[in-house]
């Protein structure tokens, strides 16, 4: 089976072509980085034009690189939620308009969980039941996956998402958006005993709170100053507070349901100190720790078209209303 894979939820068109027998064929991102840049963040009217110009050239360039024509193809997934509805209206719109016209399905796919499913795009892929971590703009959870469909949530962020409180950190120091990778790539110039911010919630639960690690990262930048140092300094102390409370959440989720896998995902999944920290903590614990390749923890087509395969595979219905769920619980 062929799938087509559209991404539009946020500030990045993907498209992607998955086979279920070949994997992965071809897969194309057009990033909106510079359309939002002079503002600061995402401002979503532009982001929705931009998704109307950049589909079908993006498909176009897929269907080229895997040596397929429209033909070919079994089903179209695209992301139905959540996120800005502008942007999820234009990739269920194409998608629903496509499938009409080649009588193939659209399957509305959840966001998050292709997130989490990204992983199983990879040589060596988890297998359920597992523990996720997903970890996004939008997004803060731990989620029991005990097989595909079947989730709970175990733990999740009370205020604000942990990609969020990177992003809003960055402002505070003045970098550029997107804030997440460019504070991380300060915070690698930051002096490790300058500061240190509290981490949130330790003592019980598996919920998670950011916004205070926010408040901190402000007033350290207005007591201290905007000298470089300093900037990279609270990026440090910033980026280990966070990455401390995501990793002792894991490992006390994976302690009290006997977990023997975690998987990763989400633009967060990304970050190199997350990484280091949680690979530590998977050996002592004597858990894999599972991420997808760096392109596909941020927002991609890739993942959506792996959903879709395995939503048609379970053999998901799907109707013809164009229809896209901004909040939507996974
Ligand atoms: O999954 P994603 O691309 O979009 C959403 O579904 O939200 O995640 C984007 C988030 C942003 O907040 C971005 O700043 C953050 O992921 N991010 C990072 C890194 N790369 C992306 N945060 C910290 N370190 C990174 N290397
Ligand atoms: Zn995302």
């Amino acid at each position: 089976m062929i799938i087509l894979g559209i991404e539009t939820s946020c500030d990045e068109t993907g498209v992607a072509i998955y086979d279920t027998e070949r994997h992965l064929l071809a897969h194309k991102l057009h990033s909106q980085i510079k359309l939002h840049a002079e503002f600061g963040g995402v401002v979503p009217e532009l982001a929705s034009r931009d998704h109307v110009r950049k589909l079908l050239p993006l498909v176009k360039e897929v269907l080229l690189e895997a040596e397929i024509t429209l033909q070919d193809l079994d089903a179209i997934a695209y992301t139905a939620g959540p996120g800005l509805v502008g942007a999820l209206m234009v990739g269920a719109a194409f998608a629903k308009s496509m499938g009409l016209v080649l009588k193939i399905p659209a399957i509305p796919v959840h966001h998050m969980e292709a997130h989490l499913l990204a992983p199983f795009l990879e040589p060596s892929p988890p297998q359920f039941p597992f523990l996720a971590l997903l970890v996004s703009g939008g997004h803060t959870e731990l989620i029991e996956a005990s097989s595909f469909g079947e989730y709970k949530i175990l733990g999740e962020t009370l205020d604000d998402a942990v990609g969020e409180a990177f992003d809003k950190v960055a402002k505070i120091l003045g970098l550029p958006y997107p804030g997440g990778p460019v504070l991380a790539k300060l915070a690698e110039k930051g002096n490790k005993n300058r500061f240190i911010f509290p981490r949130a919630m330790l003592k019980r639960g598996l919920n998670f709170s950011f916004s205070g690690l926010k408040t901190c990262a402000l007033q350290h930048f207005k007591e201290f100053g905007n000298a470089e140092q300093t900037k990279a300094d609270i990026a440090f102390a910033f980026q280990e507070a966070a990455v401390d409370s995501l990793v002792i959440k894991c490992r006390r989720a994976i302690k009290e349901h006997n977990f023997t896998q975690l998987v990763v995902a989400g633009g967060v999944s990304a970050n190199t100190r997350l990484r280091e920290q949680l690979n530590i903590m998977g050996k002592e614990a004597g858990v894999v720790v599972y991420y997808p390749r760096l392109e596909f923890c941020t927002d991609n087509g890739a993942m959506i078209a792996y959903a879709g395969a395995r939503h048609f595979m379970a053999g998901k219905k799907t109707d013809m209303e164009i229809k896209v769920y901004p909040r939507w619980e996974m």
